[in-house]
């Protein structure tokens, strides 16, 4: 329906150029467009929101995913300009900002993942938890703690939000700050799982994972991998954790979580460590 709205517009090549790069979170497209298709990027956004009925905004991408807050600068090219909306995954719902803090639709299979394997009883500390996508469906789903930690205050704020209105105020405890001040937080040897969504900087991170994980707890460990063969990153990630942890640690399985770039891809390495 998408492409037939724009056909007028565009040629096959172009849409389908475009619609690798369309995410609808709630009611907000965000469109990254090529530089090919700059001069025609207010009539594309006048177009989606005429043609798509559940969106009231159309924001195009004008920076990539950057900074330590891992945001993107937006600019509105149809209809009401704000960066907030609702969204709903897994019988969750969560209030959103597409530029204010970090948020992913395409992370929804780990997610889902993720929250399958905690065990109720729990304690899990999500490193680098944002609006506190994870934790919350982890907390949803099984009884058990979550801590989320976020360096952006808008995140942290927009947490502790959306852990009201999921009623899960004392499950999910929304901590603003850094994740390397381990003893600040008072969470040192706290966690049974402890999460690193942050695969830029997994590695600057390790030992503070590791100094918040129990002994024989696990940690999920994300990072970014080079790989020419597409099935060689798994094991490629795995290779790069071994050689980067100081404590015995125990692989569990890893996984392509998506691809990011030409050969490039974020990996995630479930691990057991003993300390
Ligand atoms: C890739 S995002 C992941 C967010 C979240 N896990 C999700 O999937 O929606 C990484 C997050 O880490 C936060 N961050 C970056 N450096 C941090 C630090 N030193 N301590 C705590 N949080 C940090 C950013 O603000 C950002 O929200």
């Amino acid at each position: 329906m998408l492409k037939k709205a724009l056909e007028n517009i565009l040629s096959e090549k172009e849409s389908m150029e475009l619609f690798s790069s369309f995410d609808q979170v709630g009611e907000i497209i965000v469109l990254r467009i090529p530089d090919s298709l700059q001069a025609k990027k207010k009539i594309i956004g006048e177009t989606l929101l005429e043609q798509v009925k559940t969106a009231r905004s159309v924001f195009y991408q004008s920076s990539p995913v950057e900074g330590e807050f891992r945001t993107r600068s937006l600019e509105i090219l149809a209809g009401i300009d704000n960066t907030q909306t609702e969204y709903k995954e897994t019988g969750c719902k969560f209030i959103v900002d597409v530029e204010k803090a970090f948020f992913s639709p395409r992370l929804s299979t780990e997610r889902e993942r993720i929250a399958g394997l905690v065990k109720d009883g729990e304690v899990v500390v999500n490193m680098f938890g944002g609006i506190g996508m994870f934790s919350i469906l982890i907390a949803k789903t099984k009884k058990c703690t979550v801590y989320n930690i976020d360096i952006n205050p808008e995140a942290a704020k927009l947490c502790n939000k959306n852990i009201e209105i999921n009623k899960l105020v004392g499950n999910v405890i929304s901590i603003e700050g850094d994740s390397s001040e381990i003893k600040k937080h008072n969470i040192e040897n706290k966690s049974d799982r402890t999460l690193m969504l942050l695969p830029e900087q997994s590695d600057k991170f390790l030992d503070s994972a590791i100094l918040t994980t129990k002994n024989n707890g696990i940690i999920h460990y994300y990072s970014h991998i080079h790989a020419d063969k597409k099935s060689d990153a798994p094991k490629l990630s795995e290779q790069h954790f071994l050689e980067t942890t100081s404590v015995k640690s125990t692989i569990l399985g890893s996984k392509i979580v998506r691809a990011v770039g030409p050969r490039f891809y974020q990996t995630v390495v479930d691990v057991k460590i003993k300390k």
